[in-house]
Protein backbone atom coordinates (compact mmCIF):
# COMPACT_ATOMS: atom_id res chain seq x y z
CA UNK A 1 0.00 0.00 0.00
CA UNK A 2 1.55 3.26 -0.98
CA UNK A 3 1.73 5.84 1.62
CA UNK A 4 -0.37 8.46 1.85
CA UNK A 5 0.28 11.88 2.74
CA UNK A 6 -2.29 13.18 4.98
CA UNK A 7 -2.95 17.05 4.21
CA UNK A 8 -2.28 18.92 7.76
CA UNK A 9 -5.61 19.78 9.80
CA UNK A 10 -4.88 21.79 12.22
CA UNK A 11 -6.55 22.28 16.15
CA UNK A 12 -7.76 25.50 16.67
CA UNK A 13 -8.79 26.92 19.76
CA UNK A 14 -10.97 29.12 19.97
CA UNK A 15 -12.00 31.03 23.00
CA UNK A 16 -15.63 32.89 22.87
CA UNK A 17 -17.26 35.06 25.39
CA UNK A 18 -20.91 33.81 26.44
CA UNK A 19 -22.74 37.02 25.56
CA UNK A 20 -21.30 37.89 22.03
CA UNK A 21 -18.97 35.73 20.35
CA UNK A 22 -20.39 32.19 21.30
CA UNK A 23 -23.76 33.86 20.04
CA UNK A 24 -22.36 34.59 17.13
CA UNK A 25 -20.95 31.02 16.48
CA UNK A 26 -24.75 29.54 17.74
CA UNK A 27 -25.71 32.20 14.91
CA UNK A 28 -23.77 31.35 12.06
CA UNK A 29 -24.65 27.61 12.87
CA UNK A 30 -28.41 28.31 12.95
CA UNK A 31 -28.18 30.04 9.61
CA UNK A 32 -26.24 26.74 8.20
CA UNK A 33 -22.79 28.75 7.52
CA UNK A 34 -19.65 26.70 7.29
CA UNK A 35 -16.29 26.98 9.22
CA UNK A 36 -13.98 24.13 10.21
CA UNK A 37 -14.62 21.57 12.54
CA UNK A 38 -10.70 21.95 13.19
CA UNK A 39 -11.93 25.02 15.78
CA UNK A 40 -12.92 23.99 18.99
CA UNK A 41 -15.35 26.23 20.71
CA UNK A 42 -14.28 27.12 24.25
CA UNK A 43 -17.10 29.11 25.97
CA UNK A 44 -15.82 31.61 28.67
CA UNK A 45 -17.92 34.06 30.59
CA UNK A 46 -15.94 36.97 29.30
CA UNK A 47 -12.82 37.66 27.17
CA UNK A 48 -11.15 38.51 30.23
CA UNK A 49 -11.99 35.42 31.79
CA UNK A 50 -8.93 34.18 29.97
CA UNK A 51 -6.27 34.01 31.58
CA UNK A 52 -2.41 34.24 28.99
CA UNK A 53 -1.54 31.14 30.47
CA UNK A 54 -4.54 29.29 29.13
CA UNK A 55 -3.37 30.20 25.70
CA UNK A 56 0.27 29.34 26.23
CA UNK A 57 -1.26 25.80 27.80
CA UNK A 58 -2.78 25.23 24.42
CA UNK A 59 -0.01 25.49 22.38
CA UNK A 60 1.78 23.37 24.88
CA UNK A 61 -0.84 21.06 24.54
CA UNK A 62 -0.68 20.97 20.34
CA UNK A 63 -3.06 23.55 19.17
CA UNK A 64 -1.75 25.20 16.06
CA UNK A 65 -3.59 28.54 16.46
CA UNK A 66 -5.37 30.44 19.36
CA UNK A 67 -8.10 32.74 18.58
CA UNK A 68 -9.83 34.41 21.46
CA UNK A 69 -13.63 36.35 20.69
CA UNK A 70 -15.11 38.80 22.71
CA UNK A 71 -17.68 41.50 22.25
CA UNK A 72 -17.19 44.95 20.48
CA UNK A 73 -15.19 47.11 22.21
CA UNK A 74 -18.15 49.02 24.85
CA UNK A 75 -20.60 46.52 24.22
CA UNK A 76 -18.57 43.99 26.93
CA UNK A 77 -21.81 42.47 29.16
CA UNK A 78 -19.03 43.30 32.44
CA UNK A 79 -18.51 46.75 30.91
CA UNK A 80 -14.83 46.66 30.31
CA UNK A 81 -13.74 43.05 30.30
CA UNK A 82 -12.43 43.22 26.51
CA UNK A 83 -10.31 46.45 27.37
CA UNK A 84 -8.75 44.00 30.24
CA UNK A 85 -8.06 41.31 27.30
CA UNK A 86 -7.10 43.26 25.00
CA UNK A 87 -4.25 44.65 26.84
CA UNK A 88 -3.37 41.24 28.68
CA UNK A 89 -3.46 39.65 25.07
CA UNK A 90 -1.18 42.29 23.52
CA UNK A 91 1.42 41.46 26.04
CA UNK A 92 0.95 37.91 25.77
CA UNK A 93 1.63 38.16 21.75
CA UNK A 94 4.79 40.37 22.19
CA UNK A 95 5.67 37.21 24.17
CA UNK A 96 4.78 34.91 21.36
CA UNK A 97 6.74 36.42 19.35
CA UNK A 98 10.01 36.49 21.41
CA UNK A 99 9.50 33.15 21.89
CA UNK A 100 9.48 32.58 18.01
CA UNK A 101 5.56 31.79 17.71
CA UNK A 102 4.48 33.37 14.47
CA UNK A 103 2.19 36.03 15.61
CA UNK A 104 -0.23 35.08 12.83
CA UNK A 105 -1.08 31.82 14.96
CA UNK A 106 -2.99 33.89 17.78
CA UNK A 107 -5.81 36.47 17.09
CA UNK A 108 -7.95 38.49 19.04
CA UNK A 109 -11.64 38.84 17.30
CA UNK A 110 -14.55 41.63 18.14
CA UNK A 111 -18.13 39.59 17.14
CA UNK A 112 -21.67 40.51 17.99
CA UNK A 113 -24.47 37.78 18.71
CA UNK A 114 -25.39 39.36 15.39
CA UNK A 115 -22.38 38.29 13.29
CA UNK A 116 -23.10 34.81 12.21
CA UNK A 117 -21.83 35.58 8.81
CA UNK A 118 -18.41 37.62 10.32
CA UNK A 119 -17.77 34.65 12.71
CA UNK A 120 -18.05 31.66 10.20
CA UNK A 121 -15.46 34.59 8.26
CA UNK A 122 -12.93 34.56 10.64
CA UNK A 123 -12.67 31.11 11.41
CA UNK A 124 -12.65 30.26 7.92
CA UNK A 125 -9.62 32.53 7.52
CA UNK A 126 -8.22 32.07 10.78
CA UNK A 127 -7.90 28.37 9.68
CA UNK A 128 -6.73 29.00 6.06
CA UNK A 129 -3.39 31.02 7.70
CA UNK A 130 -2.68 28.64 10.35
CA UNK A 131 -3.04 26.03 7.72
CA UNK A 132 -0.53 27.97 5.63
CA UNK A 133 1.81 28.13 8.21
CA UNK A 134 1.88 24.74 9.66
CA UNK A 135 1.77 22.19 12.64
CA UNK A 136 3.02 24.68 15.83
CA UNK A 137 6.30 22.66 17.16
CA UNK A 138 7.31 25.68 19.37
CA UNK A 139 5.77 25.10 22.86
CA UNK A 140 4.75 21.09 22.19
CA UNK A 141 4.90 19.51 25.33
CA UNK A 142 5.99 15.98 24.03
CA UNK A 143 4.25 14.64 27.22
CA UNK A 144 1.25 15.47 25.98
CA UNK A 145 2.09 13.24 22.54
CA UNK A 146 -0.37 10.25 21.88
FE1 LIG B 1 -18.13 39.54 25.93
FE2 LIG B 1 -16.98 40.65 28.09
S1 LIG B 1 -18.88 39.68 27.96
S2 LIG B 1 -16.19 40.38 26.12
Amino acid sequence: MPNEVKAFKPKIVAFCCNWCSYAGADLAGTNRLTYPADVKIIRVPCSCRVNPMFILRAFQRGADGVILCGCHPGDCHYTSGNYYARRRMTLLFSMLDYLGIEKERTRVEWVSAAEGAKFAATMNDFVATVTALGENKRLEDLRCKE
